[in-house]
């Protein structure tokens, strides 16, 4: 059996398996903002990541939202089904934060009427831009169709999640999916479900997610144990 490096992420590095159809994400504890311009190792990351995503796909599989998720195999890996990423960094705001503070000169954590979603086309060397849903037609990258039901379901992975997070005292401010094609040309949620991909406020409104260690408000791990503690309530 041969396992290979498929690809070197950020955060993670993808092993192929045996099954052609199932990969190992392994997950690192490398922390990067503002497309890889501030990086640091930080010990321990990568288990809590795997340890949080781990458990958010599984209480997302049971509640019917299909996903790569198969197992975690170990402190830091996982078994994903294998998928073709869709290059789309897929947004929802349920409060006003960071770049959309930023962009409309508002300031952080106006509750948002209706949750908006939004694209941003996943390229590094393009800075990953924002874009609309006819950018996306354009790059060929999704079908009206399959637009409308990245967004739907974007939404309704924010329902489970909001409430989740709500029942253990956390707001989810915001957060990215990505999505993925499986091998029968299905699209599941991909990647992973981490403080590393959201924005948590607790109810001081204190930062529970990456952005401390963006704006260097204090020590990452001990604010990703705070939240991985906290769900334990879920289980
Ligand atoms: P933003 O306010 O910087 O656009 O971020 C919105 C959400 O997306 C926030 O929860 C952090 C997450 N995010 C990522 O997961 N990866 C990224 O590269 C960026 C820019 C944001
Ligand atoms: N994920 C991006 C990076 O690694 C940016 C971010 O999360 O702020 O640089």
């Amino acid at each position: 059996m041969s396992i290979n490096l498929l690809y070197s992420g950020k955060a993670k590095d993808i092993f192929s398996t045996k099954d052609e159809d199932v990969i190992i994400a392994h997950y690192k504890d490398q922390a990067t903002a503002f497309n890889g311009v501030k990086k640091e190792q930080i010990e321990g990351k990568g288990i809590l990541n795997n340890q949080i995503s781990s458990f958010i796909f599984e209480k997302l599989n049971a509640a019917g939202v299909e996903t790569h998720f198969i197992e975690k195999i170990s402190d830091t890996d996982q078994l994903n089904k294998k998928v073709n990423i869709i290059p789309l960094e897929v947004v929802l705001r349920n409060y006003t934060a960071g770049s959309f503070s930023k962009r409309f000169g508002v300031e952080e954590g106006i509750k948002l009427e209706t949750p908006i979603v939004e694209f941003y086309y996943k390229n590094d060397d393009l800075d990953d831009p924002f874009i609309n849903d006819e950018h996306v037609k354009f790059l060929q990258i999704a079908t009206d169709e399959e637009i409308v039901f990245l967004k739907e379901e974007t939404r309704r992975i924010n329902e489970l999640l909001s409430d989740w997070f709500r029942q253990i005292g956390l707001k989810l401010i915001d957060f990215k999916v990505e999505f993925g094609f499986d091998k029968d040309g299905k699209i599941i949620l991909a990647d992973e479900f981490s403080p590393d991909n959201c924005r948590l406020w607790d109810a001081n409104g204190h930062h529970m997610d990456k952005d401390v260690f963006r704006r260097g408000l204090g020590k990452l791990t001990d604010v990703y144990e705070t939240v991985w503690e906290k769900l334990q309530v879920l289980k």
